[in-house]
C-alpha cells in the first residue's frame, strides 16, 4: 500500500478501508485544486531556497501536465493511495523522480486539505452565484412580464387581499438578492488564505505565506497558524448557513408552484412535458420537480446543523473526522446547482392564468380595498370598516374589482429597478475576477 507515511508496518486493511472511507472518490473533485495549491507552494519554496530552479522547472511543467489531465478527466485516485494529496506526490515522483519529492517541505496534508477546501469552495460558491443570478433575472421579467395580472393574497391560507404575479415573482427575486448578501459573507471568508499553517503550528522553513496568498488570488490570509486550521469546520459552518439561506428561499417558491398547480388554485399551468405521470391514473399531470426540490432544498436546511454536530465542541488542532465535512459539503453543492437550474428552466416555461379573480369566490379580496375607498371619501376607519362588514354579511357586497396600490414594493410600484439595483451590487463585491486571473497565471 502507497502512503506517504509509510515506514515499516502495514495497516490494518480494515483500519485502513474505515479511515479512507469516501476519500478516493470525494478527493477526485479537489484534484485540480490541489494541483494549484502545489503550484504556488512550490513557487514558494523555490523562492526561500528550498527548491533550485531547475526542480522547480520539472515541478511547475509536470503539475501543470497533470491540471489538463484532470480536466480531461484523465486522472484517477488509484485504489491503494489514499486520497488526492498521496496520488498527487507520487504521480509526480513517478514521472519526475527526486524532483517530485522535494515539494511536500514545510507542508503537512492538513493544511494541504484546507487550502483545496477554499479552492473547492470558492469555485463551487462561484457557481451558487452564477446559477442564483441567472434566476434572479428569469424572476424579475416574469414580474414584469405579469404586473397586471392580479391573484389572491392568502393569510392562514384563507383568501385574503389582492396579490398580483409581479408581487409573486418579484417577491422570490428579492429574497434571493439577500440570501447573496450570506453567501457573500461565506465568500469573504473562505477566500482566505491556510496554506503555510502546516499541521496546524507552523513551521520552522522561513516561508513566505503573502506569496502563496497572492498566486492562489486570495483576498488575504487567515493570520494565525492554529486559527488556520480552525478554519476547517469554521469555513463550512458559515457556507452551510448561506446554502441553506438560498434553499430556504427555493424551498417555499417550490410549495407556492405545488399548491398554484393544483386543480383547486389553477394559478399556473406547465407544458405536459415537464410535469410526469401516474402509473394508474391517467389523467394526472403532476409538479414533481418542484416536489423533489422542495424535498431537496429542505434537506440542505438541515446542512448548518450535520455541520455543528459533528464539529461542535472539538478542541483547537486537526482531528481526522473532519475529513467527514466534505461527506455534507461536496453533494450540498452539487444539489444545489441542479435545483437553481431546474428552477429557472421550469419558470422559463411558466404558464400565468389572467382570469383567476373572475371567479366570485375571491370577491371578498377586495373588502379593504372599499373600506379604503369610504376612509379616502372621510369616512373614519373603524365606521367604513363596519359598514363594509354589515354589507357583506347582508350579501350587499358588489365591490369593484381593481386595485390600485403606489406606496414602494406594492402591486402598482414593485420597485423592481430598486431590488435589480440592490443585486447588482452585491454581485459587483465578488472578486471573481482577481480569482480568475491568478489562477489562469498560475497553470499558463
Ligand atoms: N483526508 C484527510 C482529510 O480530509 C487529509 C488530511 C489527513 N491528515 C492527517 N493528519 N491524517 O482530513
Amino acid at each position: 500500500m502507497a502512503k506517504l507515511w509509510q515506514k515499516t508496518t502495514n495497516v490494518d486493511k480494515l483500519v485502513e478501508n474505515f479511515t479512507v472511507g469516501r476519500d478516493r472518490e470525494l478527493d477526485r473533485q479537489m484534484a485540480a485544486f490541489d494541483v494549484l495549491g502545489s503550484l504556488a507552494h512550490t513557487r514558494m519554496l523555490e523562492s526561500i531556497g528550498l527548491m533550485d530552479a531547475a526542480d522547480l522547472m520539472l515541478v511547475q511543467q509536470e503539475l501543470k501536465a497533470l491540471y489538463l489531465e484532470i480536466e480531461h478527466d484523465n486522472f484517477e485516485i488509484e485504489p491503494d493511495v489514499e486520497d488526492v494529496h498521496s496520488q498527487v506526490e507520487m504521480l509526480l515522483t513517478r514521472r519526475i523522480g527526486e524532483a517530485g519529492k522535494k515539494i511536500h517541505s514545510g507542508r503537512s496534508r492538513n493544511d494541504q486539505v484546507l487550502v483545496d477546501l477554499k479552492l473547492f469552495f470558492r469555485h463551487q460558491l462561484q457557481q451558487v452565484v452564477t446559477e442564483t443570478d441567472t434566476l434572479f433575472r428569469q424572476l424579475i421579467q416574469l414580474s414584469e412580464e405579469h404586473k397586471e395580472v392580479l391573484l389572491p393574497g392568502y393569510t392562514h391560507l384563507q383568501v385574503a387581499m389582492p396579490s398580483s404575479f409581479g408581487l409573486w415573482f418579484g417577491a422570490y427575486a428579492e429574497g434571493l438578492a439577500d440570501d447573496l448578501e450570506m453567501v457573500l459573507a461565506a465568500w469573504k471568508i473562505t477566500n482566505k488564505n491556510p496554506l503555510g499553517s502546516a499541521a496546524g503550528y507552523g513551521s520552522s522553513f522561513p516561508l513566505n505565506r503573502t506569496m502563496t496568498t497572492e498566486l492562489l488570488g486570495f483576498e488575504s490570509l487567515n493570520h494565525n497558524v492554529v486559527y488556520a486550521q480552525m478554519g476547517r469546520g469554521k469555513t463550512e459552518r458559515i457556507i452551510a448557513q448561506a446554502l441553506s439561506s438560498i434553499a430556504a428561499t427555493l424551498a417555499k417558491m417550490a410549495m407556492d408552484q405545488c399548491l398554484y398547480l393544483s386543480q383547486n388554485f389553477a394559478f399556473v399551468s406547465y407544458p405536459e412535458n415537464l410535469t410526469t405521470g401516474s402509473s394508474i391514473m391517467p389523467h394526472k399531470k403532476n409538479p414533481d420537480v418542484w416536489e423533489i426540490m422542495r424535498g431537496k432544498c429542505n434537506r440542505l436546511q438541515a446542512l448548518p446543523n450535520d455541520v455543528a454536530l459533528m464539529t461542535t465542541n472539538l478542541p483547537s488542532g486537526y482531528h481526522r473526522e473532519l475529513q467527514l465535512l466534505k461527506e455534507l459539503l461536496f453533494p450540498a453543492f452539487t444539489d444545489l446547482i441542479d435545483c437553481l437550474q431546474m428552477a429557472t428552466f421550469m419558470l422559463q416555461n411558466i404558464s400565468v392564468n389572467k382570469n383567476i379573480l373572475d371567479d366570485p369566490k375571491y370577491t371578498y379580496l377586495f373588502s379593504v380595498e372599499e373600506v379604503n375607498k369610504a376612509v379616502l371619501n372621510g369616512t373614519p376607519f373603524r365606521d367604513a370598516y363596519k359598514q363594509i362588514g354589515l354589507d357583506i354579511e347582508a350579501g350587499n357586497f358588489n365591490p369593484e374589482k381593481t386595485v390600485s396600490h403606489t406606496h414602494e414594493g406594492s402591486i402598482g410600484n414593485l420597485q423592481n429597478e430598486q431590488i435589480t439595483n440592490a443585486m447588482d451590487k452585491i454581485i459587483q463585491s465578488f472578486d471573481f475576477k482577481k480569482v480568475e486571473d491568478a489562477i489562469s497565471w498560475l497553470v499558463k
